[in-house]
C-alpha cells in the first residue's frame, strides 16, 4: 500500500509517496539520496543507520518510514554548518583520529551530537554505555571514546578582563 508522508530532513520539508513497508533507512538512502545513512546489519544491531528523530538517535533500518510523519530528521549530511564548517563533535572525531573506514562514523557522530545537546555530563563508563549500540568494525573504540569526551567538554570561555592567568 502506498502512502504520502511529510517530514523534514536536515531542516528541509519533504513530501513523498512511500510503500508502508519501507524502512526509513531505505527511503532516506535510496529515494532521497542521503547516503551518509549507512546500511550495516539491517536488523537494529550495529547503529550504522542511526539518524536523529526529533533529536533522539534511532536505528532507521528498523523504523518504518510512515512513523516519521511530521517528524524532524537529522542525518549526518545535516550536522556541519551550511558553509561546511564541521560541528564540534565532527571536529573532535577528526582531531582524535576516531575515524578509520568511516562506516560507523555517521551514526557515532549523531549519537554523540544528541548526548552533547542533552547538556548532561557523562563519565567514560556512561559514555561506553550510551555508545554501546554502535559497532565499529575497525575497533577504534578508544579514539571514539576520546572524541566523545572531547565533544562533551564545555567550551572554555576566554575572560576579556586580561587579568586571569596572570602570575
Ligand atoms: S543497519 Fe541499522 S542497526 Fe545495523
Ligand atoms: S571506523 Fe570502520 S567501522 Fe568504525
Amino acid at each position: 500500500m502506498l502512502k504520502k508522508i511529510s517530514f523534514t530532513v536536515n531542516g528541509k520539508a519533504l513530501s513523498l509517496e512511500i510503500d508502508i513497508r519501507e524502512s526509513l533507512l531505505e527511503v532516506l538512502r535510496t529515494r532521497l539520496g542521503f547516503t551518509g545513512v549507512k546500511k550495516g546489519c539491517g536488523v537494529g544491531e550495529c547503529g550504522a543507520c542511526t539518524v536523529l528523530i526529533d533529536g533522539t538517535p534511532i536505528d532507521s533500518c528498523i523504523y518504518l518510514a510512515v512513523w516519521a510523519e511530521g517528524k524532524s530528521i537529522t542525518t549526518i549530511e545535516g550536522v556541519a554548518s551550511k558553509d561546511g564548517e564541521l560541528s564540534k563533535v565532527q571536529q573532535a572525531f577528526v582531531e582524535e583520529g576516531a575515524i578509520q573506514c568511516g562506516f560507523c562514523t555517521p551514526g557515532l557522530v549523531l549519537t554523540t551530537t544528541a548526548l552533547a545537546e542533552s547538556g548532561k555530563e557523562y563519565t567514560r563508563e556512561e559514555l561506553k554505555r550510551e555508545l554501546s549500540g554502535h559497532f565499529c568494525r575497525c575497533t577504534g573504540y578508544n579514539n571514539i571514546l576520546k572524541a566523545a569526551e572531547k565533544s562533551l567538554k564545555p567550551e572554555e570561555h576566554q575572560c576579556a578582563c586580561g587579568h586571569h592567568g596572570e602570575k
